[in-house]
């Protein structure tokens, strides 16, 4: 009969023992796969087209086989007609608490006499700001198949990529106070006058710098920061932020454009910019222009940041409300919008690079929704573009 350890004691060891494995090594891989588990996306699918490009972004996700957590809510104009406000509680809150947003598009002309605040574009504004996105993604790069649906001329255009960074969350779209008043100077005192105020602080300005600076780093090393400085108070401090916080970046080259000059240069000649920063509301204005080199807005991501990588991603083309409920969106920028999510705000660069060569394997087959369409290419529906992305991932996982 020999000695035999008491069963709590070979219990409590191989805990002490498996406790200690645990902290050194299990430890880190068990966390890694329960922060798998829970890949939250809060899906705002919105109005228009948004509830269609939606569904085949969630197809293209849903392939991927990842451990998506992900649960939807209205927004804007459809949030308005069910609840009596474009961002319920319930959606800011569901937002919050998401590791990522996608969000489709929101707004219709039926809404546009409401009160402002009760319009749809106030739930994008309000989802900015109570997440503090401030700072906003938008490249633009002109896909070698696509360069003669651009309306400048293919070589000015072809092999476009640059990167436009937009402070989201200050500026003249934030900056109190605004609102309406009888005017007390000014060229007509007494009248009626409405204002907003343009402003900047200091943090604001750096920390969108460091995003550009740290973002041109893994391009051209070169960033064009935009402003107004021969005009405006605000944006001579801009320029005086970003030039000091470009010293810590010797490796980048910075130089400076008044807007209006930035306007005509991406016209021009778009391909001499790597990485452009500028604020929210020239960012806005210029984000356009730039989507259009690439010959349709149809195929451009956004992705809106905050402090800690939580994100917001969505094409940057509105609602289309023209031609919502016909079949004939492009797809393709929301497909790309989930890319930028998995890999800004997930961690999973594969999936993201996966989506995105799906995406240019469609384009090399000629697939094209009615936007980008050009003669020799295939005409597709919203659907089957969907579909197309579907399977060319699916074909890659195969092998
Ligand atoms: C954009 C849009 C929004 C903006 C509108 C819908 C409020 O134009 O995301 O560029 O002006 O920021
Ligand atoms: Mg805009």
């Amino acid at each position: 009969p020999g000695w035999r350890t008491p069963r709590w004691l070979a219990l409590n060891y191989s805990f002490y023992s498996c406790s200690r494995l645990w902290n050194k090594r299990w430890w880190p891989i068990f966390y890694k796969s329960l922060k798998m588990t829970s890949l939250k996306i809060a899906v705002l699918p919105g109005d228009g087209i948004g509830p269609e490009i939606m569904a085949e972004a969630i197809k293209v996700l849903d392939v991927l086989d990842l451990p998506f957590e992900m649960e939807s809510a209205l927004v804007g104009g459809a949030a308005y007609d069910a609840f009596g406000h474009p961002l319920p509680d319930a959606t800011l809150k569901l937002a919050k608490e998401a590791d990522a947003v996608l969000f489709g598009a929101v707004g219709d002309w039926k809404y546009d006499t409401l009160d402002r605040p009760l319009r749809p574009e106030q739930a994008i504004l309000g989802l900015r700001k109570n997440l503090g996105l401030f700072a906003n993604f938008r490249p633009a790069i002109c896909y070698e198949q696509l360069v003669d649906a651009s309306s400048l001329k293919p070589e000015l255009v072809a092999g476009l990529d640059i990167l436009i960074i937009r402070e989201l969350t200050g500026d003249i779209y934030f900056g109190q106070p605004r609102g309406r008043r009888t005017a007390v100077d000014g060229h007509f005192p007494g009248s009626e006058e409405a204002f907003d105020t343009m402003r900047y602080s200091r943090p604001e300005i750096e920390r969108i710098a460091h995003v550009a600076f740290q973002a041109a780093r893994k391009r051209d090393k070169r960033v064009t920061s935009v402003d107004k400085a021969n005009v405006l108070e605000t944006f001579q401090f801009w320029k005086d932020v970003v030039t000091e916080v470009g010293k810590e970046y010797p490796d980048v080259a910075l130089d400076h454009m008044y807007v209006d000059n930035a306007a005509m240069q991406l016209v021009k000649a778009p391909k001499k910019f790597d990485v452009l920063v500028t604020g929210n509301m020239f960012g806005d204005i210029l984000s356009d222009a730039a989507a259009m080199l690439t010959g349709s807005i149809g195929m451009l991501p956004s992705a809106s940041l905050n402090a800690q990588n939580q994100g917001l991603y969505e094409p940057s083309h509105g609602s289309a409300p023209d031609i919502a409920g016909k079949g004939i969106a492009n797809p393709l920028a929301t497909i790309l919008s989930a890319a930028m999510m998995l890999r800004f705000s997930l961690q999973q660069a594969d999936a993201a690079d996966r989506i995105e060569s799906a995406v240019q394997s469609v384009l090399a087959q000629g697939l094209r929704t009615v936007d980008i369409y050009s003669a020799g290419t295939t005409k597709v529906g919203t659907r089957e573009m969907g579909d197309a992305v579907v399977a060319a991932i699916t074909k890659t996982t195969k092998g």
